[in-house]
This record gives structure tokens, C-alpha cells and sequence, in this order.
């Protein structure tokens, strides 16, 4: 077994990242050939796949999310069943790049959070803390592969929100000299990193705008009955007529409104938003097609408004670089590209693999003893080494 200090004499290494975020739609694995360190960290994409969630797993998975029907004993063994489940997704990324166990270096493995209550500003109603499950001896055990993992917790522990993460990768991946440039993820949640041209680390601004496939996901599946967890490229959207009057109204939401960096989550944008929008566009008498066009209008109509009011005023972006799930959907990206024009929105390098991809460079930082969070973005007192790390078996 090679341990994490003779790894880290390695110039090149093959990582796997492994990621499942708020969608709760399944596991994320990139596996990539990681060469340097730090600023000289440099990706290549070997492969991409993802596993989806068993439909069972997944209602099991939203009970933990929910105080009234999550339970010790259900957290202690989703624990190690959603570990099993990232080992599997990582086996699969490693077999559909025809390599082979022995030849992986090494695994980054973010989990799966079920619980997340960042530090607050002015209240305190709570012990600052975060939970991520699946565990990292578990997958340690099945891959036979040395495992960094549980990334959040250092920079909570630093005083900071534990999110978001993944803007220092962005930093490392994709800065440059000569522009300022914007990467806006849309998972279930959408956030940006912001980087100014030529700037240093200190300089990234990064924030989460709002929500992202959250809300249509949840309202897709109520008005299918069931049948679409997502609106699939966008199509019902497509064929749906706006209602105005009811985004001016849920543009007024505090998380909207409040002022950067801030991040949010499931107890804004979940369940409850979902049934709130079906009760308000059925009091105006909407289609279905018509309420699902009008959340995902709110959707890009929220990631607008972060650049409007608290960007574009002081930064002059160049372009828009997306990633995550939300690529696919259509209708949304055609209304975001039509909010921006004439900034142009592509697809930013690795697209749907990016967010896994930050986890296999974060864990390869954790190696070279590399601090991986950017206090200016998470709140934190300081710069600190991210991650667990678990040897191999043997
Ligand atoms: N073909 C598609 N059409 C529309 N939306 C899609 C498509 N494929 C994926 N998505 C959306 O992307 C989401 C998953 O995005 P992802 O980046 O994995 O988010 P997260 O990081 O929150 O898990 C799905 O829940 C769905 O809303
Ligand atoms: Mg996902």
C-alpha cells in the first residue's frame, strides 16, 4: 500500500472524484489524471460517468433530510449503504476507462450531505455544523484505495460556512491573465465563482444565486404524478406561458434579496417553495406546462438578478461559463443567455463532470498539504487543510 506521503511524491496521479449534491439524483464520478500541484495543477478528464440513486434510496435519502422522519439508527446505516454506493460509482469510472483497481491513486469523495446549518450572522439557533455521509472506510475497503474525504467540516471548524468549495478549484483551473470571468453551476442549487482577470486567490468572489433544478425538479414531479423527476430539456417548460406576477412576488424572497456571500439550501427552495408555487399558480388558474414554465423563468430570472445588482456594477465579466445538470435544460439556458446577452454563456471545460473533478483536485491538495478553502468565500478565520483521510486496507 502506498501511503499518502509517497503518493504525494508522485508528479502525476490518477484521482477519482466522487460527488452526489442537493439534486440527490445519483453519484458523480471523474476520474482524472491530475499532474502539479497548487497554481501548476493541471486536469485531464480520463472519464465521467454517474450512478443514479435506486428509487428507494433516494425516498430513504430525502427521510434524512427531514428531522420528523430521519432517526439515528436510519443516519448510522445510510452512512454505510450510501458509502457502498459511492465505491460502486467509482468502480464504474474506473472499468469504463478499461483500467483497472491498481492503477487509481487515489479517491476524493465529498458524500452526500443530509444536513447542513452554516454559522448565521445575527441569530444563534444553532451549534454551527455540517453532515456529509457515506463512508469513507467503506469505500476505502471495496476500491482498495486510499481516500480523502468529509472536506466540509475543516472549514466549518475555521468558523466559516463549510461551502462553497469548489471556487478554489476554479481558481487553480481556470483564472486568466487577461479577462474576468464567471463559472455559474446549476445543480440543485446554482452558485458562482467569480474571477476577476489576472486576480490572486484573495480576489475570487463566490456565492450561491439562489436555487437551480431544485424547484423545477420538485414541481415537475408533483404535476407528472410522479413520473418525471426533472423536466427533461426543458420540453414542458418550453411549452408553457409565463406568469410575471407571480415571479415579481417570489423575487421577493430574503434569500434573494440578502446580500453576498451567502448560501442556501433545501429549507429555501425545497419541498415547501415547490408546494407554495403549485398553490399560488393554481389560485391564478396556470397549466401545468404554464407553472413549470414559470419556475424555471424564476430560476434564471434569480441568477440574472445576482449579477445585475451585485456584480456587473463593479466587475466587467466577459463571459459565463456553466456547468452542472442545468446545462441540459434548455428552456432555461435560452432565457439565461437572453438575460445576459450580450455577455456570452457557454459551457464551461468538463461541463456535468466539473463539480466531481474539484473533489479529486481538492483531495490531491489535501495530500501536498495544500489549504483548500478561500476564507474571503466561506467566512472562515483562515486558510485550512481540507479533508479525512483514509489508507487503503492494505
Ligand atoms: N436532460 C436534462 N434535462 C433537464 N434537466 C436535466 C437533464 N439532465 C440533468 N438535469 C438536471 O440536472 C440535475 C442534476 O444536476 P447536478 O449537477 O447533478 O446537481 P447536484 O450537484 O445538485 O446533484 C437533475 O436533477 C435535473 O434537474
Ligand atoms: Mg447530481
Amino acid at each position: 500500500m502506498e501511503s499518502f506521503h509517497s503518493l504525494s511524491n508522485k508528479e502525476s496521479k490518477k484521482i477519482v472524484g466522487l460527488m452526489s449534491g442537493t439534486s440527490t439524483d445519483g453519484v458523480d464520478a471523474s476520474l482524472v489524471e491530475v499532474t502539479g500541484k497548487g497554481l501548476e495543477t493541471e486536469v485531464d478528464l480520463i472519464a465521467f460517468e454517474t450512478l443514479p440513486f435506486p428509487e428507494d434510496i433516494r425516498r430513504r435519502i430525502f427521510e434524512l433530510f427531514n428531522p420528523e422522519k430521519s432517526s439515528v439508527d436510519k443516519i448510522c446505516q445510510m452512512n454505510f449503504l450510501i458509502g457502498e454506493i459511492f465505491a460502486e460509482t467509482a468502480i464504474k469510472v474506473i472499468k469504463s476507462a478499461n483500467l483497472m483497481l491498481s492503477n487509481v491513486d487515489l479517491i476524493g469523495s465529498h458524500g452526500q450531505t443530509i444536513y447542513h446549518l452554516p454559522p448565521q450572522k445575527h441569530a444563534k439557533k444553532y451549534v454551527p455544523s455540517t453532515l456529509q455521509i457515506g463512508e469513507p472506510a467503506v469505500i476505502a475497503h471495496r476500491t482498495k484505495t486510499p481516500v480523502v474525504a468529509d472536506f466540509r467540516v475543516a472549514d466549518m471548524a475555521a468558523g466559516g460556512q463549510g461551502a462553497p468549495l469548489v471556487s478554489y478549484v476554479d481558481f487553480l483551473l481556470f483564472r486568466q491573465q487577461d479577462k474576468t470571468i464567471a463559472l455559474q453551476n446549476i445543480g440543485g442549487i446554482a452558485n458562482l465563482t467569480l474571477i476577476p482577470a489576472n486576480a490572486r486567490a484573495e480576489q475570487v468572489v463566490a456565492s450561491d444565486t439562489g436555487p437551480g433544478n431544485m424547484i423545477i425538479d420538485a414541481v415537475t414531479e408533483i404535476v407528472t404524478n410522479g413520473r418525471q423527476q426533472f423536466d427533461r430539456d426543458g420540453q414542458i417548460a418550453n411549452q408553457g406561458r409565463i406568469c410575471s406576477q407571480l415571479i415579481n412576488k417570489w423575487m421577493d424572497h430574503p434569500f434573494i434579496k440578502g446580500i453576498p456571500p451567502k448560501t442556501t439550501g433545501r429549507e429555501d427552495f425545497g419541498q415547501q417553495f415547490a408546494m407554495q408555487a403549485i398553490k399560488d399558480s393554481k389560485d391564478k388558474k396556470l397549466s401545468n406546462a404554464d407553472i413549470v414554465a414559470t419556475v424555471t423563468e424564476f430560476t434564471a430570472q434569480t441568477i440574472f438578478y445576482h449579477y445585475q445588482t451585485f456584480l456587473l456594477p463593479y466587475h466587467k465579466i466577459e463571459k459565463i461559463l456553466v456547468s452542472g445538470g442545468g446545462i441540459h435544460n434548455r428552456t432555461l439556458i435560452k432565457r439565461i443567455s437572453d438575460l445576459f446577452d450580450p455577455i456570452s454563456i457557454e459551457s464551461a471545460p468538463f461541463n456535468d463532470a466539473k463539480e466531481a473533478i474539484a473533489f479529486a483536485v481538492l483531495a490531491n491538495e489535501a495530500i501536498h498539504g495544500h489549504t483548500g478553502n478561500l476564507p474571503q468565500v466561506t467566512g472562515a478565520t483562515a486558510s485550512v487543510i481540507l479533508g479525512k483521510f483514509v489508507p487503503a486496507p492494505t
